[in-house]
Parts: C-alpha cells; sequence; structure tokens
C-alpha cells in the first residue's frame, strides 16, 4: 500500500462499499467471519466484529477456502518439520513434550496473547515459542520474524482453525494491557497524523486506492500475503500499517506493540481463528 500522494485521509478515496456476504468453508469447516462485539469490557465501537476475508477480492477469497491452493499451508507443513526436529543442548523437539500437535495445541492460538506469571506480562504466540526454545530446550530464541517462527507460529495456530478468538483479560494485569493498547489505537502518529482507528474504525469499507479497508483484524495471522509471497506476522503487520502513516515504527515485541496485540485480539473476539489467512 502506498500513501505517499495523500496527506490527509479526506483524500483517502470517495468509494465506500460494503463487506461480501458470504461464507468462508475452509476443508469443510465453516468459519464464523461475522460475530458479535463483545460487550466486556464495554466500549467496543462497532456493533458486528468481521474477518478480514470479506473484505478482499473474489480471487483472494478463493485462495484461502481452498486448503491446497492457499500457499501458505506450505509453510504450516513446514512449521510441522520443525515442530518434530531436536534442536538445542537439551536434544529436544518441540514433540518431545508437546506430542502430537493437533491434540495438545487444539485451541491454544485461539486465546493468545496470554499472561505470562513468569514474566509478568503478555506472552504471544511468538515470545510462548521464545521461551521454550530457550528454558525447554536450551536452543537460541528466535529472532523476529525469522522464516522458522514464523512457520512455527502459524503452525501452532492452525491448529485453531475454525475456533473463536477469546483472550482470557482477567489474569495477572492484562487489563491494563488492553487500557494501553486501547490508548495506542486511538493514538495520532506520524506525519499524516493517523491513529489506527482512523482507518480500521471511522474509514473501514473505504478505499485506500486498490485496498479496501477492512476493520484491521488480527485472526487470521500470521497471514500469506500474496504481493510478499511469504507469510506476515501480526507485529509486522503492525509496523507496516504504522510506516505508512510515516511515523516511526517500535521494535518488535515491545510492550507498545504487545499492548496492541492484546487490544486488537480483543477487537476480533468471536472470529474464527483463519491461520494462515491470504491477503493481497
Ligand atoms: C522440555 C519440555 C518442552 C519442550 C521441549 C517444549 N515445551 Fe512448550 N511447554 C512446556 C511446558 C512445561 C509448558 C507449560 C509451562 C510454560 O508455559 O512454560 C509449555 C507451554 C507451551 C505453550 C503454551 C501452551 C498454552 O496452553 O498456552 C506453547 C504454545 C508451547 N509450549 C510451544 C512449544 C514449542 C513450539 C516448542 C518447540 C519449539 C516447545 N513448546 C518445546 C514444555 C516444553
Ligand atoms: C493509513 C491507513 C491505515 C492505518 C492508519 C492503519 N492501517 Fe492497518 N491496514 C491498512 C490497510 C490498507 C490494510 C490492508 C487492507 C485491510 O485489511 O484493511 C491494513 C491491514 C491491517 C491488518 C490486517 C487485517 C487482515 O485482515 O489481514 C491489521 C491487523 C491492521 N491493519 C492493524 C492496524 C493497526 C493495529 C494500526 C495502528 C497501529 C493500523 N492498522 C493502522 C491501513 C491502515
Amino acid at each position: 500500500m502506498s500513501v505517499v500522494s495523500f496527506g490527509s485521509l479526506a483524500l483517502v478515496s470517495g468509494a465506500v462499499a460494503e463487506p461480501v456476504e458470504e461464507t468462508l468453508t475452509i476443508d469443510g469447516e465453516e468459519m464464523i467471519t461475522v460475530a458479535p462485539a463483545p460487550t466486556e469490557p464495554p466500549g467496543h465501537p462497532f456493533d458486528e466484529v468481521k474477518s478480514g476475508w470479506l473484505y478482499r477480492e473474489a480471487e483472494t477469497r478463493q485462495v484461502e477456502s481452498d486448503s491446497f491452493e492457499n500457499p501458505g499451508m506450505l509453510n504450516v507443513q513446514r512449521g510441522e518439520e520443525i515442530w518434530n526436529t531436536v534442536e538445542g543442548e537439551a536434544g529436544k523437539s518441540c514433540a518431545s513434550c508437546h506430542d502430537d500437535a493437533a491434540e495438545t495445541m487444539k485451541g491454544v492460538g485461539a486465546n493468545y496473547p496470554k499472561w505470562n506469571e513468569k514474566e509478568q506480562k503478555p506472552f504471544n504466540v511468538e515470545l510462548q515459542i521464545n521461551a521454550c526454545r530457550t528454558e525447554r530446550m536450551e536452543a537460541e530464541p528466535y529472532k523476529f520474524d525469522v522464516q522458522d517462527q514464523k512457520d512455527l507460529t502459524a503452525y501452532i495456530k492452525h491448529q485453531s482453525l475454525g475456533e473463536p478468538v477469546k483472550i482470557d483479560l482477567a489474569e495477572g494485569e492484562m487489563m491494563d494491557w488492553w487500557e494501553k493498547g486501547k490508548d495506542r489505537y486511538y493514538l495520532r502518529t506520524g506525519q499524516l497524523n493517523l491513529a489506527c482507528a482512523s482507518c480500521h474504525e471511522a474509514n473501514s469499507g473505504q478505499y485506500i486506492r486498490a485496498d479496501h479497508l477492512s476493520q484491521g483484524q488480527t485472526n487470521g495471522f500470521p497471514t500469506y500475503r500474496l504481493k510478499q509471497g511469504n507469510l506476515v506476522s501480526i507485529q509486522n503487520r503492525f509496523r507496516g500499517c504504522i510506516r505508512d502513516t510515516r511515523a516511526e515504527y517500535p521494535a518488535a515485541f515491545s510492550d507498545e506493540l504487545m499492548a496492541l496485540e492484546v487490544y486488537t485480539a480483543w477487537r476480533g473476539s468471536g472470529l474464527s481463528v483463519e491461520t494462515p489467512a491470504v491477503r493481497q
């Protein structure tokens, strides 16, 4: 996406379109792409939360609905190989402790980010993987966005395909992080002076050039982007959106981005996990 040629959101476009009303079925399983917005905590801006799938072109929608066509499934397969590969001084693989991910990881990814008692902060799946690598396998943590991290995260999230997103805000200090994430969501930044909400709330349904603005939901991540020919992680997506407002973007896994991840996950409560979703 390029925003170079417009200086304020008023110039985004004139075109508005409703998202399609279609059913997304993946491998015979119907996904929840529209859900009533969560009522707790109060203040959700929409009545209904909607999957980004509904805003994409027919061709892109089709690719996601067919596992054989979805190129992100190759990454999921690679993730399975990593799951079964021994690494680190302890001589273990993920499977050594967690066995068959289809059973042990079913539904797990739908509940992230999740409060981590030891670190006293929310963990996303990537941080949990790194904790298991360092503490349980005596292996190096993955650097942000290395291919193995994306593939393994996608593999874990994919075990929750179809499960509704539901994060537990009652644990630890999750509500403080939710608040922090909310503040960040409405904070205008960058030369274009735009907040997340400027695009994904006030202007969702509008077009930025060829891009139909969705609600900016996170239920499909890591997402396969056709343009990039690769998976894109949630925090990479956040950073890209922030960069497009011509602002400095925060470090990966910084408190700022973790808070945003908590808050945006909540905003999409009830939507099915679609990992790996397909986007243009
Ligand atoms: C030596 C055993 C061991 C190994 C090897 C291991 N884990 Fe874990 N894992 C655990 C334990 C114990 C927990 C629960 C406590 C914790 O969070 O540390 C856990 C928790 C998790 C969770 C969170 C589950 C939930 O319900 O929230 C995920 C996801 C996970 N591991 C993924 C992995 C991945 C991916 C690998 C390989 C890179 C891996 N683990 C390797 C022992 C292990
Ligand atoms: C200048 C407008 C703009 C701003 C500001 C913006 N985004 Fe985006 N964002 C987009 C566009 C365009 C897309 C791709 C089309 C779509 O899904 O809306 C996108 C996509 C996304 C997606 C992927 C949605 C999906 O279904 O794949 C997420 C998540 C997201 N944005 C989150 C954020 C967050 C969080 C912020 C604030 C830090 C933000 N965005 C700020 C324009 C923006």
